[in-house]
């Protein structure tokens, strides 16, 4: 019997969820209950060994106050909020998520933030209709999605990149050898992370079709463990 086939039939919460997250990322972000005690700024600090703070302001940084932002996927956490926070009421905030309770979460943070909304879709082909972004960002997705998938999310991404305007990218990238939290994060991504270590063999360029068009900046953290991209049209 496949993992797939044991789950809960006719749970909304699984609805038209795709086979990677529930059969590789069900305990982490499809399964409400679980999702429901990992959903904290902990969790995040916890994983990202600390540098939680400095990888959400190298986002923060790209994003001035009444941008119009579209972040990508949701993050556990207090991020959706801040972002909310600093776009205020002249700036507008989306984010959308493939699965149902991350979509709640994100609804639940934002209540009361008029400008701010959360609307279930996939990064890969999700387009809002005629809405323009000064900022569109993935935070820690890229790494948790099969191949094809990156492509997609790149590809979509790029689509809605107007000129003048930026996509923003955080995510993991190839800790130096003597960087001892790339022993650590090997094992990490052996037993729960098969898509992960792909970021470390190829730039998030290399998923984009015409990446020449653009101009890519990366900035490096932690001895090489994480990234964060910007991307702009050349001029
Ligand atoms: C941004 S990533 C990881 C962030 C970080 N590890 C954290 O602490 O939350 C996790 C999110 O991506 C979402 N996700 C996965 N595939 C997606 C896709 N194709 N489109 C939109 N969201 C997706 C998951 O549902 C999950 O909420």
């Amino acid at each position: 019997m496949t993992k797939k086939s044991l789950l809960p039939i006719g749970n909304p919460y699984y609805e038209n969820v795709p086979e990677y997250m529930t059969e590789v990322y069900d305990w982490a972000y499809v399964n409400p209950r679980n999702a429901g005690w990992l959903d904290n700024n902990w969790v995040v600090r916890i994983l990202l060994f600390f540098n939680d703070q400095r990888l959400m302001r190298a986002y923060l940084n790209e994003v001035p106050e009444g941008a119009r932002v579209w972040q990508v996927a949701h993050v556990y956490g207090e991020l959706v909020r801040r972002v909310a926070r600093k776009v205020g009421p002249k700036g507008a905030f989306l984010v959308t998520d493939i699965t149902p309770v991350q979509v709640e979460h994100a609804l639940a943070k934002l209540a009361g933030i008029d400008w701010a909304r959360a609307v279930r879709a996939d990064a890969g082909d999700y387009s809002p209709d005629g809405e323009e972004f000064d900022v569109i960002c993935s935070f820690f997705l890229l790494h948790e999605v099969p191949e094809a998938k990156k492509i997609a999310v790149v590809s979509n991404m790029l689509r809605h990149l107007a000129k003048g305007k930026k996509l923003v990218f955080v995510d993991y990238y190839n800790p130096k050898p003597w960087q001892p939290i790339r022993y650590i994060l090997k094992v990490v991504n052996h037993f729960l992370e098969p898509f992960a270590e792909a970021l470390w063999k190829k730039e998030i360029r290399d998923y984009a079709d015409d990446a020449d068009r653009y101009v890519w900046r990366q900035k490096t953290f932690f001895a090489g463990v994480y990234q964060c991209v910007v991307v702009e049209h050349k001029e």
